[in-house]
């Protein structure tokens, strides 16, 4: 992995590989730049991939303070003037899509298609937050692996669950590896982000939706509502998935992305 420093991060960390238009991938939480390795490999045939671990996650640190969206896609802001980038299509699973929809927010001009898998432009809920508040009861109490273990298989769509359970023991493994304050951190970025619903009006990006029939987390309908709103919308639904599509349906995720840039990058 390349390490930078940064202002706002004594260390981030990504891994960038392959050569050709430039597909940043953000992963969600609990995860890591990892989270890509079914997908990384055949993409970056066709891209320059850059796969950052947000701050916190991983190895990359933030200099302490609130965590936010906005300083993740400051986070991803950085990697790209280190690298001399100055026009992305970003691909943002779950939290790394609030990431990647602050962003858009923040720096609209660098942004040639905007991808949210198992994502949403809205705020979370009253009772979402509710929520979160008593997962960080829990894991302040020293809970996090009964949060982590309750949390991670609930990603995955049940038919997954049962055929292959390796796949999500590995998940529980990574997602413990995370430093408590920074899931508290994270938790507390996702319960304070800011409901974007409104940027998608005036985007003069294209826009891809990526949404599991059996996510567990963003439920389909809620989801589905809100593909239309930019003026440019790929909308893919897969069958028999959760919340994680980069392990349970790899191939779908691969072509749709593929797909999508090619169109944003020709268009
Ligand atoms: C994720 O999958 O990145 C998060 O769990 C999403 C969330 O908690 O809102």
């Amino acid at each position: 992995m390349i390490q930078i420093s940064t202002k706002d991060f004594p260390k981030l960390s990504y891994n960038k590989t392959g050569n050709g238009p430039v597909l940043v991938l953000l992963h969600g939480f609990p995860a890591n730049a990892d989270l890509w390795r079914e997908i990384a490999p055949a993409l970056s045939k066709h891209f320059t991939l850059i796969c950052p671990d947000l701050p916190g996650s991983g190895e990359s640190t933030f200099s302490g303070g609130d965590l936010s969206m906005e300083l993740m896609a400051q986070s991803v802001s950085d990697i790209l003037e280190h690298e001399g980038i100055d026009k992305v299509l970003i691909a943002g699973h779950s939290m790394g899509g609030y990431a990647a929809l602050a962003f858009a927010d923040m720096f609209p001009r660098k942004l040639s298609g905007l991808s949210l898998v198992h994502s949403t432009a809205y705020a979370d809920s009253d009772e979402k937050k509710d929520g979160r508040r008593k997962s960080i009861d829990i894991i302040r109490n020293g809970g996090k692996e009964v949060f982590i273990k309750q949390m991670v298989p609930n990603l995955f769509a049940k038919g997954f669950k049962e055929i292959y359970p390796d796949v999500i023991e590995a998940q529980v493994k990574d997602g413990m590896k995370a430093d408590i304050n920074n899931i508290i951190a994270m938790q507390n970025a996702m319960k304070n982000r800011a409901d974007r619903i409104g940027l998608f009006k005036n985007a003069t990006f294209p826009v891809q939706w990526i949404i599991g029939k059996q996510d567990n987390l963003l439920p389909f309908d809620k989801a589905l509502q809100q593909t239309y709103l930019a003026n440019i919308n790929f909308v893919s639904v897969y069958e028999n998935t959760g919340h994680m599509c980069m392990l349970e349906n790899a191939g779908a995720l691969r072509k749709d992305i593929a797909d999508f840039a090619y169109f944003c990058n020709n268009s």
